[in-house]
């Protein structure tokens, strides 16, 4: 099979599973099969014959990704802000609204001098790493209840080699976060109520962990226990799902939270809500 033909093939079969960027899917897998060659190369080598290994390598992703196996679990990695995060199914996928979530963060960061943040839920370690990346002096206590995540983190953290600004901590967000007067509190929580998991695409349904999506009480939870973790005049930052805006809104105006603001994604749908604990 040749290059050309490769990919009008997973094109073809990705198509039949129902991906909707089949085309490009299929040029990123193939590039992979082929020793992580640069996507743009295959176009000089349309004609060029497939090796054997890479032919039967290609078409291993390909049946993978045709059982909707998220992409990035496949390829490995995924971009996130500046930089590239090792991903896999010990962790949620890093989204675009989430680096709506950092900007919102290190806008609050700036001028502090070596301000303090914890992160709630980190996942892959996405929020984290992203604001020590981008802001040379902060420290972040990144906390997560699940060990495959942390751990998922820590391999992230050693390959951008930014050990010493984070530190990783396993604790459940449910028994409070502590008295530690943070500059701010970023979270991205799990926030699909449970009734609504089936009617999640079935990369996020069937892939991703559970403990990362499904929450009653989540948001809550880190918006109630932030009023203690946080200095007075510090910051919240939330990652929200479109239709919460309204009730989250309030519930942080009932807590006494101050100066809300509301930020869309680039759909226009209202994803994070932020607050000023002014106490
Ligand atoms: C939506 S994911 C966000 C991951 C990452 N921050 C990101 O934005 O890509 C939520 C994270 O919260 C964690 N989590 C869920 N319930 C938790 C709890 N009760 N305490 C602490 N972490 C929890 C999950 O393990 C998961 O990593």
């Amino acid at each position: 099979m040749t290059v050309g033909e490769a990919l009008a093939h997973g094109t073809h079969v990705l198509a039949e599973a129902g991906i909707d960027t089949a085309r490009l899917e299929a040029e990123l897998l193939l590039a992979k099969a082929c020793d992580d060659c640069a996507r743009a190369l295959l176009y000089m080598e349309l004609r060029r014959e497939l090796t054997p290994e890479a032919e039967e390598g290609y078409e291993a992703l390909l049946a993978r990704r045709a059982r909707r196996e998220p992409l990035a679990y496949i390829l490995g990695h995924w971009g996130f802000r500046r930089l590239t995060l090792k991903t896999d199914k010990r962790a949620l996928i890093p989204r675009p609204e989430t680096e709506i979530v950092v900007e919102r963060a290190l806008e609050h960061l700036d001028g502090v001098g070596e301000p303090t943040v914890l992160d709630v839920g980190t996942g892959t370690g996405a929020i984290a790493l992203a604001i020590v990346d981008e802001h040379p002096r902060a420290r972040v206590t990144a906390i997560d209840a699940s060990e495959d995540a942390l751990a998922l983190a820590r391999e992230n953290l050693d390959l951008l080699g930014i050990n010493g600004r984070v530190r990783l901590v396993e604790h459940d967000l449910t028994e409070g976060l502590g008295h530690d007067a943070f500059d701010l509190v970023v979270s991205n929580p799990p926030y699909v109520e449970p009734e609504d998991i089936e009617t999640l695409q079935p990369e996020v349904r069937d892939w991703e962990p559970r403990i990362a999506l499904v929450s009653h009480g989540a948001t809550e939870a880190v918006a109630r226990a932030a009023t203690e973790a946080l200095r007075p005049g510090g910051w919240v930052v939330l990652e929200i799902a479109e239709n919460q805006a309204a009730n989250v809104a309030g519930l942080l105006r009932d807590l006494g939270y101050e100066h809300l603001r509301v930020s869309p994604d680039m759909a226009g749908r209202d994803r994070v809500i932020e607050a000023q604990w002014s106490r």
